[in-house]
């Protein structure tokens, strides 16, 4: 979950190509610089997310997950749709989803989930504040290899910086399901407590029904399906339902590779009393991190961070790689932290918390393996290849490192281009168009791909990841040592700073950092690391 490094969205060929183009024709600078600081596609059509079009398309869409992705999709499809099915077997209860590894893991949500949220929800702050959420400024607190990354203050009127939510995962999924139940466009949204088990298609290739097995064990049909998006997260479900279909997906569809990733929270009840003793400077009070902490590559592939999540919880997490073993103890906890090494020190009021918390509050243990990740790459199937109605939304197609805390961001990301894409489909015609998925997918993957491959080859620099087939630890060498740079830049001048800070918050494309100005500076600026 901490909002780090790994910030380039686009493909690094294409970095390098614009960089060569940027540096060979000067006469080009400034219209390069303008276009590398112009707002990325998705931030325009926010302004589009959550406005319903004045006559709804008609037929069924149906919505597979009630997860984050699925109550974002089913919201966004609300605005255009007759009718809308959620089906998810865990959907109808506040009970803790069993079904989601990470539930009690630590979460942050990045500023642009936050700005979506706000357009779907109008009421989404006092809810969600209500529900014991905290609503602060976009200050991550990063510290790399001990030196912290910066925050642009400077480039917001005091006390606007955007936004970003920070609460337990189990209560914001809890807080999320009421507000998606309160809203009016809900009125046509049908929840089904069941499992998507497959799909039948017409013969033009578009879905045409959805069999869904209720808890009880029967099975639905439900027809007149105008749209089926896959939110299944993990379970990938879509990939199967297709092959039963009929549909004969390309054989490397999905990619993967296993980053050995462990991941432990601790999570501790702080009584107002003694929060008053613990040792916090004024100005970590009110950001998402108290404190981050990333190892530099080469030092070991570990991190942590303290958290104040909602009401009066605080969290630790530590993260690694598959070296040596997480804490499971409270008396572990200070031991294991000082085994980190950097340019700068752990500053002692880090540790010093730490070391109240553990010894006040007893901290339950939440220690994960996290899955392999993965990208199933929907965009690469041949047109007239997939159902025309078929879409996938969230860790369904794209599973990252949770790491860099991005995967609620990415599916309003792919929200974004689902709204726009629906907003150009012609209400008389009563299908979507033959194009439509394949349409979803390419635009998707242009706003996302950049994620699966800087996190990636980001991974690939620690000696216990497995690459995926067909590449190796070597793959993405440039693209580590330009991210070294990036760092070392951004730790020294705000202009970098400001940049990299956009970038990982989805604020700016990833272009933002080769705006001349800012790639002159991150290519000559003295290595720090
Ligand atoms: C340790 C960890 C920490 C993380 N930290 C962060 C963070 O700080 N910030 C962040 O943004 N992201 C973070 N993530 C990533 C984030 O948790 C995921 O991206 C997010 O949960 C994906 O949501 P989803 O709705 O796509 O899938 P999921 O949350 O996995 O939900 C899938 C849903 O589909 C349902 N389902 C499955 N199969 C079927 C079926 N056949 N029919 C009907 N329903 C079905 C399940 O019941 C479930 O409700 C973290 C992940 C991990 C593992
Ligand atoms: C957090 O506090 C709010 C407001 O007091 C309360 O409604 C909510 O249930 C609390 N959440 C948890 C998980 O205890
Ligand atoms: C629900 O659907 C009906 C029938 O299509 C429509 O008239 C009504 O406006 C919809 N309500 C909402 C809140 O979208
Ligand atoms: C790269 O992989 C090889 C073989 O899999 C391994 O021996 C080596 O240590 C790895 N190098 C790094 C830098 O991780």
């Amino acid at each position: 979950m901490i909002s780090s490094l790994s910030a380039m969205t686009s493909t690094p060929t294409m970095w390098f190509a614009s960089a060569a183009v940027c540096i060979l024709l000067p006469s080009s600078l400034i219209l390069w610089q303008k276009i590398c600081k112009s707002p990325p596609s998705w931030i325009r059509e926010l302004e589009t997310l959550g406005v319903p079009r004045k006559k709804k398309l008609p037929g069924t869409a149906v919505v597979c997950g009630g997860s984050i992705a699925g109550l974002v999709t089913a919201r966004v499809l609300a605005d255009h749709f007759e009718k809308i099915i959620l089906v998810d077997p865990e959907i109808d209860s506040d009970k803790p989803k069993t079904r989601i590894m990470q539930y009690y893991a630590a979460h942050v949500f990045l500023s642009l989930f936050v700005a979506s949220a706000r357009r779907l929800w109008p009421n989404f702050d006092a809810e969600l504040q209500a529900a014991g959420g905290r609503i602060v400024p976009a200050d991550t607190q990063v510290h790399y290899s001990g030196v912290e990354l910066g925050t642009p203050y400077k480039d917001y009127p005091a006390g606007c910086l955007p936004d970003t939510l920070v609460m337990r995962r189990s209560s914001a999924q809890i807080a999320l399901q009421r507000l998606f139940m309160q809203h009016t466009t809900t009125a046509n949204v049908t929840i089904l407590a069941g499992t998507v088990r497959g799909i039948e298609t017409s013969s033009d290739k578009a879905v045409e029904t959805v069999i869904v097995r209720e808890r009880d064990g029967t099975h639905v049909s439900l027809n007149d399906i105008a749209l089926v998006a896959d939110c299944t997260g993990t379970t990938q479900a879509g990939l199967k339902w297709l092959e039963s279909a009929g549909f004969s997906l390309p054989e490397n569809i999905r990619y993967s590779y296993n980053g050995n990733l462990r991941y432990a929270t601790l999570t501790f009840i702080v009584s107002p009393e003694l929060e008053a003793t613990l040792p916090l400077p004024d100005l970590v009070k009110n950001t998402i991190l108290v404190y981050g902490f990333v190892s530099h590559l080469e030092s070991g592939p570990t991190t942590f961070a303290l958290v104040k999540t909602d009401n009066n919880t605080m969290q630790l997490l530590v993260g690694n790689n598959g070296d040596g073993d997480l804490p499971r103890l409270a008396s572990e906890v200070v031991p294991f932290l000082s085994n980190f090494r950097g340019k700068a020190p752990i500053p002692s009021w880090v540790v010093e918390t730490i070391r109240i918390l553990c010894e006040n509050c007893s901290p339950s243990f939440d220690n994960i393996k996290i899955p392999t990740q993965s990208y199933v790459r929907y965009h690469m199937v041949p047109a007239g290849a997939l159902p025309s109605n078929f879409i996938a939304i969230g860790d369904a197609k794209l599973q990252l490192n949770p790491i860099h805390g991005q995967g609620f961001t990415k599916i309003v990301l792919n929200g974004i281009t689902l709204n726009s894409l629906l907003n150009t489909v012609d209400p008389r015609s009563n299908n979507l168009p033959r194009d439509f998925a394949a349409r979803y997918f390419k635009n998707d993957a242009v706003n996302t791909e950049g994620l699966w491959d800087a996190t990636r080859l980001h991974d690939y620099g620690y000696s216990t990841c497995e690459p995926m087939k067909g590449e190796t630890n070597d793959t993405g060498g440039l693209v580590r040592w330009f991210e070294l740079k990036l760092i070392s830049a951004a730790t020294q001048d705000d202009e970098v700073a400001s940049a990299l800070w956009h970038v990982r918050h989805l604020l700016a494309a990833d272009r933002a950092l080769l705006a001349p100005t800012v790639l002159w500076k991150i290519l000559w600026t003295r290595p720090r690391f």
